[in-house]
């Protein structure tokens, strides 16, 4: 019978020395497999003479359990330094308070500025922006409102302090987005095919109306624009941003100094029990003005009004806003109370599309 003692100190050190599982289980194989080393020498134990036999015998026995007691050993010491591993990494304190989740929301301003830049994105409406602190200029004069206008005073302008002797005209806190159009056409000319949206101040406070709100402009020159593709851009419009049935619209003639001639749109609401809700009941909620931009405007800004004709409007985003939502008070939308703006904020990945769903 061979010595056993190599065969020994050689297994039992690489079984020491084995990183993981796998490796264990290929020195086990190779020791006590069927055509282990081990196996191998058990299975000449029928060739020996019965005195060899009972010599040999017990040695390779005691040699076959020492080298699985070495593998159980090793096993378990392996599993015990991956616990302790995991035990250094993963650790988790319980007693600190849990962790801040994400909780801000997209407010529905927001939210209602992408679906309306979505939906006329698709009617081929580029977006264009302007200042908020204008001239008079811009915000009255270019768009046919001289100084003694009425429109001036009817607008509740919001005029910037000036240094005492300082005989430049006013700035002002622009009162619509009107005066983008002026600005838009001085730069880029026509045809155009604009919207622009942005904030507008007015001094003026209660349940519908807020000294700053949101309004955004439409501007379309071309050289045969009429007031029925306003009329039709507009339904379009309203039929995709408030998403329901029977939104039903009333245009009533009216007159602004920009625009000739020039309509008002009215929106069907109810208000009953103090939710407010669109395409039903008897009230009326006007949420823009409009018309065919008038030939003065077109002259301030150098293009020929007997070439070029178009229509504009301008939109309250807050009130189309408050019409969907079914949200009854515009002071609410600037009060930054955190509980209203989690019941109507939207969640901050659902980016409005028109084939994805404008509000789902
Ligand atoms: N600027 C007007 C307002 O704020 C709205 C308007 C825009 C009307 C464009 C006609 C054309 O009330």
């Amino acid at each position: 019978m061979q010595d056993l003692e190599p065969v020994r100190a050689r297994t039992l050190a690489r079984i020491a020395a084995a990183g993981d599982e796998a490796a264990i289980e290929a020195l086990r194989v190779a020791a006590l497999g069927k055509k282990g080393e081990i196996s191998l020498m058990m299975r000449g134990l029928g060739k020996m003479t019965p005195d060899e036999r009972r010599q040999a015998g017990p040695r390779l026995n005691a040699l076959k359990d020492e080298i699985n007691a070495a593998i159980a050993a090793r096993k378990a010491a392996l599993g015990d330094a991956a616990l302790a591993e995991r035990l250094e990494t993963e650790w988790l304190d319980v007693t600190l308070a849990p962790r801040p989740i994400a909780q801000g929301t997209i407010h529905p301003v927001s939210q209602v500025m992408e679906e309306v830049i979505a939906i006329f994105a698709d009617l081929g409406f580029a977006v264009a922006e302007g200042p908020q602190i204008e001239t008079d200029w811009y915000n009255f004069d270019a768009l046919n409102i001289s100084p003694e206008h009425p429109a001036r005073q009817e607008m509740d302008t919001f005029y910037m302090a000036r240094a005492e002797g300082d005989e430049r005209p006013a700035h002002v806190l622009r009162t619509h987005t009107s005066p983008v159009q002026i600005r838009y056409m001085e730069e880029h000319g026509v045809p155009c095919r604009i919207i622009a949206p942005g904030r507008v101040y007015r001094c003026d406070y209660d349940q519908t109306h807020t000294p700053m709100f949101h309004q955004y402009e439409g501007l379309a020159i071309d050289r045969e624009i009429s007031m029925a593709n306003l009329k039709w851009v507009l339904e379009e419009f309203c039929r995709a941003f408030f998403e329901v049935e029977g939104v039903e619209l009333r245009f009533r003639a009216s007159h602004f100094p920009f625009t000739e001639p020039s309509a008002e749109v009215d929106i069907r609401c109810s208000w009953a029990g103090g939710q407010l809700k669109i395409g039903e009941g008897d009230d009326w909620m006007e949420i823009l003005g409009s018309g065919m931009v008038h030939p003065d405007v077109l002259e301030a800004v150098g293009v020929d009004p007997k070439v070029w004709q178009g229509f504009a409007f301008g939109m309250g985003i807050d009130r189309i806003a408050m019409l969907k939502y079914g949200i009854p008070d515009l002071r609410a939308f600037f009060d930054s109370d955190l509980r209203w703006l989690r019941h109507y904020g939207f969640a901050a990945l659902d980016m409005p599309t028109l084939h994805g769903g404008l509000s789902a």
